[in-house]
């Protein structure tokens, strides 16, 4: 519990502990006229008592006391954590060099030689409690730098969190509205297949003949291979956004090939930009074994993606609007990294809008969009996945150039980052 401290608005709070009555007087009259506050203890007993009750802002000590002396003091209070930091002041003889050493070592920071000059007595005091308050100050400040740049670091990776969990929500609208057709083709397929069996077998009675029996096996290998067909690929499209799920949501590490991922991912994307009038072209030729965070590189490409829809081709007075937009991801091998691109045929960045790209809230669209998604981008790609990325942009084309390294960099500290 942090004890109270002295008024600071006084000019201080001083404990003055001399066992010789007179000069006990004498300090007190001459630091009170000078308009300190000032508490007197005549022995090292009641000293520690008194600056345990209440902390003074400064102690004036003695060394020579009966009972406990000066050095004994002055190490109990450096030893209590709650009065360690009050400045202690010995009162010495001026010629004992040897006492000096010792109250340096007990963690004195100065001494007041008798005879007592007035004057020396109040400038060490005024010193010492104006060097005792900045020190207060400075630490109370730095306290509140460091709460609030832990506060920073919270809030943070809270947005960078939700961002994640945004970009998913769109993800599963385009996928669940993408499942509609082939879900829709199957319950139509089997109600058909349904209605064919039931009559067919309520004409059984009155016996079948061979034509019939074949047309029924004829109508019914059509719509089950209509069915097998729509629930391929339901399961299909299912299957590859599950992986897109997992990895968009996990920060784990793992071995993958780079196609296949991309794949997936323009293939849960889709969606959203069919609805757009858009379309994903994927560039490759395969073969790009990595062993990285896919989980930062679907959010990179699902960030330029939304980006795209919503920059690039949804400028509805721009005349470098594209007739149709297309996106194209290009990636090829290059040393042991792999050079991915991202291109848009849109608009192009607004004047201006090139150099603070990457810096955060800077959003075209400020109040309405975060600002934060290409400087997401920028730190997954370089602290994240240990490579490096570019943008170029233009009416007509926006391109994003990344080298990413196969085997990505250990997370140290960047794990934080997301
Ligand atoms: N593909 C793009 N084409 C044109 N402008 C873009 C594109 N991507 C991003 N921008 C511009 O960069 C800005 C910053 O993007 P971003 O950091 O994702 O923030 P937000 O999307 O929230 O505005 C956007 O507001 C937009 O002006
Ligand atoms: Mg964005």
């Amino acid at each position: 519990m942090m004890m109270q401290r002295a008024d600071q608005n006084s000019s201080g709070e001083i404990l003055v502990v001399e066992d010789t009555p007179a000069s006990l007087k004498l300090l007190s009259e001459l630091l009170g006229n000078a308009g300190y506050l000032v508490r007197q203890a005549p022995d090292g007993e009641l000293a520690l008592w008194s600056a345990q009750a209440r902390p003074p802002e400064l102690i004036l000590l003695d060394i020579r006391m009966p009972g406990i002396d000066g050095f004994e003091v002055c190490r109990r209070l450096k030893a209590d954590p709650a009065l360690s930091d009050i400045p202690v002041i010995f009162l010495s003889a001026q010629y004992d060099t040897d006492d000096k050493v010792r109250g340096f070592q007990a963690g004195a920071v100065d001494f007041i030689a008798k005879p007592y000059q007035s004057e020396e007595v109040l400038a060490r005091t005024r010193a010492h409690i104006h060097l005792a308050r900045a020190q207060q100050a400075l630490a109370a400040s730095n306290a509140q730098l460091t709460r609030t740049l832990e506060e920073l670091g919270t809030a943070r990776a809270e947005i960078v969190r939700s961002e994640r969990l945004a970009a998913l929500g769109a993800l599963v609208a385009g996928v669940a509205h993408e499942l509609n057709t082939p879900i829709g083709n199957s319950v139509l397929a089997a109600s058909a297949l349904q209605d064919r069996s039931s009559a067919f077998f309520g004409s059984m009675e009155h016996g079948v003949k061979r034509s019939e029996l074949e047309r029924f096996g004829a109508d019914t290998e059509h719509a089950t291979t209509l069915l097998l067909r729509n629930l391929h690929k339901a399961a299909d499209l299912i299957e590859c956004f599950k992986q897109v799920a997992v990895d968009q949501t996990s920060s784990q590490r793992r071995s993958f090939e780079l196609a296949t991922l991309v794949d997936g991912m323009a293939k849960t994307l889709a969606p959203s930009l069919r609805a757009a009038g858009a379309e994903l072209r994927v560039e490759s030729a395969g073969g790009l074994a990595m062993d990285s965070y896919p989980g930062a590189l679907c959010q990179v490409l699902t960030q330029l993606t939304s980006n795209a829809l919503l920059h690039a081709f949804a400028q509805p007075d721009s005349a470098s609007r594209p007739a149709s937009g297309a996106i194209t991801i290009r990636m090829a091998a290059d040393g042991g990294a792999v050079r991915l691109e991202f291109e848009d045929n849109g608009a192009g960045f607004p004047a201006g809008g090139l150099a603070r790209a990457f810096e955060p809230f800077n959003s075209a669209r400020m109040g309405r969009s975060s600002g934060l998604g290409l400087h997401i981008v920028h730190n997954l790609v370089t602290n994240v996945l240990g490579g490096a990325i570019e943008l170029a942009s233009a009416p007509g084309r926006t391109r994003f150039a990344m080298r990413l390294p196969l085997h990505a960099p250990a997370l140290g500290r960047a794990s934080n980052l997301w």
